[in-house]
């Protein structure tokens, strides 16, 4: 397991279902040509068929998937597990994330059983949380996160074994951020519901480079994770270095 705790700042690439071998190798030669302070965990997610290129291809960061199955092993047509996401030299993989819970009827369960499988192979899971426009506006965020997360969560935990990425759906490849005074009261609040000494929680949703420093120097946010931003390799290079 990642020992996350000797990074300063967590900063993970999304590309959701974005790439291309010819996109792979241009977006390395670029991003390889950039030094990064050796207090930052870089993180790339690329879609799973490409785990093992981007591998290849990468000198400096760490590699992460987008889900896993719940599953280890069997009749799960499509499927990909724990074990064979740590076999592509993963150290990471995203769960939770707000485009599954939502188009793929994804359940707290779900999440908490995988992270559960990721944690055994050795594999540290970024657990995806956040509220929809609706909670936010009937101000139940705090109420959501807390089910959300309590539920989420594998039963058995220490310090460090997962991330939480606080990522508000409405934020997400929207343009709108949450103030960084809301997002420094939530960051608080996820890491006091959390049973554990030290929990790292990084925040989603809009991210670029003209706002994630100011971002990243809230004291309760441990990094940043990044969608659309993240697949242009000059602004993702400019983030990790901000
Ligand atoms: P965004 O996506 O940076 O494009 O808003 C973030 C995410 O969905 O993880």
């Amino acid at each position: 397991m990642m020992k996350i705790n000797e990074f300063d700042k967590i900063i993970v690439a999304n590309w959701k279902l974005n790439g291309s071998l010819e996109f792979i190798a241009s977006y390395f030669e670029i991003l390889n040509s950039f030094k990064f302070n050796s207090s930052v965990c870089g993180i790339i997610c690329p879609p799973s068929v490409y785990l093992q290129s981007c591998f290849n291809n990468m000198e400096s960061l760490f590699l992460g998937a987008q889900d896993c199955s719940n599953h280890d092993i069997g009749s799960y047509t499509g499927e990909v597990s724990a074990s064979m996401i740590k076999e592509s030299n993963c150290q990471f993989c995203i769960i939770g994330h707000s485009e599954r819970r939502q188009k793929f009827n994804e359940t707290n369960f779900d999440i908490k059983l995988k992270s559960e499988t990721l944690i055994n192979q050795g594999v540290t899971p970024i657990i995806c949380v956040g509220e929809t426009i609706a909670e936010k506006n009937n101000r139940s965020t705090k109420d959501f996160l807390s089910k959300q997360i309590n539920e989420s969560l594998p039963n058995e935990y220490v310090s460090n074994s997962f991330i939480i990425a606080y990522e508000p759906i409405w934020a997400i490849g929207s343009g709108m951020t949450p103030t960084l005074d809301e997002i420094n009261i939530i960051h608080s609040f996820i890491k006091n519901e959390i049973n554990v000494n030290e929990c790292k929680v990084i925040y989603g949703g809009s991210v670029k480079f003209s706002n994630a420093k100011e971002i990243m120097n809230i004291v309760d946010v441990d990094g940043v994770l990044v969608g659309g931003a993240s697949l242009d390799p000059q602004e993702f290079a400019k983030i990790l270095k901000s």
